[in-house]
């Protein structure tokens, strides 16, 4: 167990899937010889009922020191009147600072029968396997100058800067080109380049760096705004898209969309390679901590599971683990096996528990 694993379970729904999370652990531990040193922190509301802050220091030494942090959800109305510095959000983007994770991950897959599709939207996304990387660390969420002035004439103007540098894309696209070694070799990069001149210095700077070291994979452009209409269109066309911080949000959330329920969403966050060669990585559903179902045993836990696997992929190259879990999910799903988010007509409603059960059973036969 040299490989040092943080879990922060957080808040809400936070334990009742990491839990699932951890029956899995073992079970890899068990059958598999893949075993982590656990180490477990607080992170959110639970952190500041015991320490005053949503993540200590010490926490975040913790984190650092990690090869790969795993998160569940932060957050609900009992802290919602804390002052800004002291809410649970600050503790996670505190995680992400602090760890400089500048590539989201956000896979939009497509694992089973949809809850709720028409039989058109049901061919459109059936077998759907796309993957968003989205910049996390810059552009215009934190571009300077920004602030709301006031002018002269009594005029107030909310400013904010889009910037980007030739270090901020070249390593945000060179992990998305690299991911797509391990998929289907295209990377689609997505900008406005027609009205943004960080958009042609984003188009300018992946086509050098795919010239120079990426020829094997095949490379396209698109403007943002035709990646929408394209992601709803024929979501199929796509393999890896590599974005912005705003375009990012907007267009993984869309795509997120096209797979079903908030569950089943599962995030990878990767930082800069430190001195020991060593990527720091967060892992985590793309969901939060759901107050509304918190505590009953209603939780989807695969979102968390399916972080776990991405966690075996993209952190410790345990590729054919990570194949092992997804596969065991999607032929739960193909029993017929539901929590109440994903539940279709004829299929039998489980728990979190219960999913984690099945997950397991499937497990076992593989
Ligand atoms: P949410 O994702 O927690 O819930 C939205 C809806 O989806 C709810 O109806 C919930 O029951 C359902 N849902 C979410 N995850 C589910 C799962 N695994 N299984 C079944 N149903 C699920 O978002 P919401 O309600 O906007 O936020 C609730 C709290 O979570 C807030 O305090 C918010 O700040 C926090 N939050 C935390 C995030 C994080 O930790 N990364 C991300 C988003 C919100
Ligand atoms: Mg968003």
């Amino acid at each position: 167990a040299n490989k040092k694993l943080l879990i922060l379970a957080g808040d809400g729904i936070g334990p009742e899937v990491m839990r699932q999370v951890e029956r899995v652990l073992d079970w890899y531990a068990k059958r598999r010889a893949v075993s982590f040193g656990v180490n477990h922190g607080l992170v959110g509301g639970c952190s500041y009922d015991k320490h005053g802050t949503p993540l200590t220091d010490e926490t975040m030494g913790e984190a650092m020191e990690a090869d790969a942090v795993l998160l569940g959800a932060v957050g609900g109305p009992k802290w919602d009147s804390l002052p800004f510095e002291k809410k649970p959000e600050r503790g996670l983007l505190r995680l992400r600072k602090d760890m400089e994770l500048f590539a989201n991950l956000r896979p939009a897959i497509v694992f089973g029968p949809l809850a709720d599709a028409s039989s058109l939207k049901r061919e459109l996304v059936d077998g759907l396997d796309i993957m968003i990387v989205r910049e996390l660390t810059g552009g215009v969420y934190f571009g300077k100058p920004r602030g709301i002035e006031t002018l002269p004439d009594g005029t107030r103007r909310g400013i904010n800067t889009q910037v980007y540098t030739t270090p901020e894309i070249q390593r945000v696209a060179r992990v998305a080109f690299d991911l797509a070694r391990l998929r289907g070799r295209k990377v689609c990069s997505v900008e406005k380049a027609n009205v943004m001149e960080s958009g042609v210095l984003w188009r300018e700077e992946v086509q050098k760096l795919h010239d120079a070291d990426y020829k094997d994979v095949e490379l396209s452009h698109m403007y943002a705004d035709n990646c929408a209409m394209q992601l709803v269109r024929q979501p199929k066309q796509f393999d890896v898209i590599v974005t912005d911080n705003l375009f990012g949000d907007l267009l993984s959330d869309c795509a997120a969309m096209l797979t079903g329920s908030l569950g089943m969403l599962p995030s990878a966050s990767l930082g800069a390679a430190d001195a020991r060669g060593r990527r720091r990585a967060l892992y985590e559903p793309v969901h939060g901590s759901a107050p509304d179902i918190a505590g009953k045993d209603l939780a989807n836990p695969l979102a968390t599971i399916l972080s776990l696997a991405m966690m075996l992929r993209y952190s410790f190259a345990l590729g054919a683990d990570a194949d092992l879990l997804e596969k065991a999910v999607s032929n739960a799903l193909g029993a017929g096996i539901r929590t109440g988010d994903i539940m279709t007509p004829g299929a039998t409603k489980v728990s979190t528990a219960g999913m984690g059960d099945a997950v397991l059973k499937e497990l076992d036969k593989l």
